[in-house]
């Protein structure tokens, strides 16, 4: 797996900020972007950089001034999209499962609203009618996506409002005027198969002619990146052609092309990130050979959450013999990173970088154990670093409880 940072630059941080640290390289998120971009060029589209994935404001502020837009999934993520700079225009809000309450604060943002059931919609109407541009998420039902855990388009999923309630949007939409400017599906993450990508494109055309307004197919994220050696990836080159390729199709029966929008998040920013660590404490036992760094599922959850592989290199060590052990963090819980992996021989003190640790990692991160979070670095291309979040300090895990005895 590549290392986009350079062993003494991230030495350097270790020696200066500490670890664990989750370590980010700004060229890779740009490069990520405009190779989506590339791929994307055959068509009218907007890239949303799905942000749920890592909203430290800074890489909100780096992809947005390259030029992408912000998905967000909760209110407090636009308005930090917002804070951080982002026009609303810009901004896209991919609701599930709120309150029309939250819908509303959103729309006074100025924000667009991607709603997810019947029950929104309808109070959007009455509130709102014809006032305000409004998209919905649909359920497509298809299966897709690396694990059940992460698929989000299939027939027993909470996520948008099925396809088989059709009859019961359009009354809804009659009944208001509704001004529905967006379709959206999102399907899953860590989707490999450009066909599922293209059959959702297909529902969502075949639907067009009954919504009048629509402008724009949000197609959602969930493009796959490589967290292995052997891993494969979304062939963007070949999903772009065959979402043009579709497009083509349905222009040519006479209909307007509608814009294409996505909302990558993985895709944007797992391969910049890294979570940088130090190893504890080594435990030899009969039959296998611990190494147990300085973080956890406290930090990095999505092993033990979606049995997620990430590739682990020994950078204090590149060029030792190999041996087999297995990787654990130090949370009072089974918090296995790897098991009999291959690393080059492995000692106290020494740093190992955990790949792909950029979306969804310092993310889901969390304080169990009562430990602190980690620390955010942006490197930078000429590899000076810029710490744009400190670690938790003792004042942190005391800031909100309130002594009452
Ligand atoms: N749009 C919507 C509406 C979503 O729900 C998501 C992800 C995305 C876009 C971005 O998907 P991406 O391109 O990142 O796959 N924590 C899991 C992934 C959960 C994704 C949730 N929704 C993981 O670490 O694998």
């Amino acid at each position: 797996m590549r290392q986009h940072i350079s062993t003494a630059t991230l030495a350097q941080i270790s020696a200066t900020v500490g670890t664990p640290t989750y370590v980010y390289h700004a060229p890779t998120f740009v490069r990520q972007f405009q190779q989506l971009t590339q791929a994307f060029s055959g068509f009218q589209h907007t890239i949303f950089y799905a942000c749920k994935a890592l909203t430290n404001i800074n890489i909100i502020k780096l992809l947005y001034s390259a030029g992408a837009n912000i998905d967000c999934s909760s209110i407090n993520e636009a308005k930090l999209a917002l804070h951080a700079g982002c026009h609303p225009s810009r901004v896209l809000y991919t609701s599930n499962g709120i309150s029309f309450q939250e819908i509303t604060e959103a729309v006074e943002l100025g924000v667009h609203v991607n709603i997810d059931s019947l029950n929104n919609l309808k109070k959007f109407g009455e509130k709102f009618g014809a006032s305000r541009p409004i998209g919905i998420r649909l359920r497509p039902n298809i299966m897709a996506g690396g694990n059940l855990k992460i698929s989000t388009g299939h027939d027993k999923s909470k996520f948008g409002i099925p396809v088989t309630q059709l009859p019961e949007i359009l009354a809804i939409a009659h009944q208001y005027q509704l001004n529905i400017t967006t379709l959206h599906v999102h399907t899953g993450s860590e989707i490999k198969d450009v066909q599922v990508t293209v059959k959702a494109l297909e529902i969502l055309l075949d639907l067009l002619p009954q919504f009048p307004d629509v402008k724009h197919i949000d197609l959602g994220g969930g493009f796959k990146v490589p967290y292995s050696p052997t891993d494969g990836e979304t062939n963007l080159q070949e999903l772009g052609n065959a979402l043009a390729q579709t497009l083509e199709t349905y222009s040519s029966k006479g209909f307007p092309t509608p814009k294409l929008w996505f909302e990558p998040g993985k895709y944007m920013v797992s391969e910049a990130g890294y979570l940088l660590t130090q190893v504890a404490v080594m435990k030899q036992t009969d039959t296998i050979c611990f190494a147990s760094v300085n973080s956890g599922l406290n930090h990095l959850i999505r092993p033990m959450f979606y049995d997620a592989y990430h590739h682990i290199s020994n950078i204090s060590n590149p060029s030792g013999p190999k041996k087999t052990y297995t990787i654990v963090g130090n949370i009072c819980e089974t918090d296995t990173f790897a098991s009999d992996r291959e690393l080059p021989e492995i000692q106290e003190g020494d740093l190992l970088l955990f790949h792909n640790a950029g979306a969804y990692g310092f993310e889901m991160a969390s304080n169990f154990n009562s430990r602190f979070k980690p620390a955010e670095v942006l490197v930078f291309e000429d590899e000076t670093f810029a710490m744009i979040r400190r670690a938790d300090v003792w004042d942190d895990l005391l800031r909100n409880q309130i002594a009452v005895l």
